[in-house]
């Protein structure tokens, strides 16, 4: 089989991939541990993100298919086994701040190799994950600022919500 065009894209879009399958592995266990703590804003906002970076996977793996190569589907490294909401919150930044540098030399290097739609990819994403930087980082500064009170009125909010639940019957 002759070489794909644009090789060295194809394998920084798989790195992309393997990225973004952390963020979704680390986010989604970030999800379960704030919701069984009873943080449902923050369980909710990491299920979210997780959702956002699987549109990610997707968009950097069609255009490894267009460019005719093959989604490795490898994952970046292990999930971090953290349960303290603020070292959560404080991992969830670091990775989003690494992504954004990631993405933008890749851009660059695919504009070098004159790939401007893979480049254009690549820039498309830091938006996302500059965006979710400063989502995680407020909710980094919050929890500084207003400390334990800040996630006890999330645990507040979710009792509110379930004694207020009117029960549904079953037929
Ligand atoms: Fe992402
Ligand atoms: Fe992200």
């Amino acid at each position: 089989m002759s070489k794909p065009r644009h090789e060295k894209s194809i394998e920084l879009l798989n790195k992309g991939v393997a990225d973004e399958l952390l963020a979704i592995h680390q986010y989604m266990y970030f999800h379960f541990h704030c919701d069984d703590q009873g943080y449902d804003l923050l369980a909710s906002l990491f299920k979210n993100s997780a959702i956002q970076e699987m549109g990610h996977v997707e968009i950097l793996s069609e255009r490894i298919l267009f460019l005719e190569g093959d989604v490795d589907m490898k994952i970046t490294g292990e999930v971090k086994k953290i349960h303290d909401p603020k070292e959560m919150v404080r991992c969830a930044t670091q990775m989003e701040d690494e992504s954004a540098k990631e993405y933008n030399q890749w851009a660059n290097l695919c504009s070098t190799n004159a790939d401007s739609a893979s480049k254009k990819i690549f820039e498309d994403l830091v938006l996302d994950e500059e965006r979710h930087f400063d989502q995680f980082s407020t909710e980094f500064e919050n929890i500084e600022k207003f400390g334990e009170k800040y996630l006890a009125l999330q645990s507040i909010e979710r009792s509110k919500m379930v004694s207020t639940r009117v029960p549904t019957q079953n037929k």
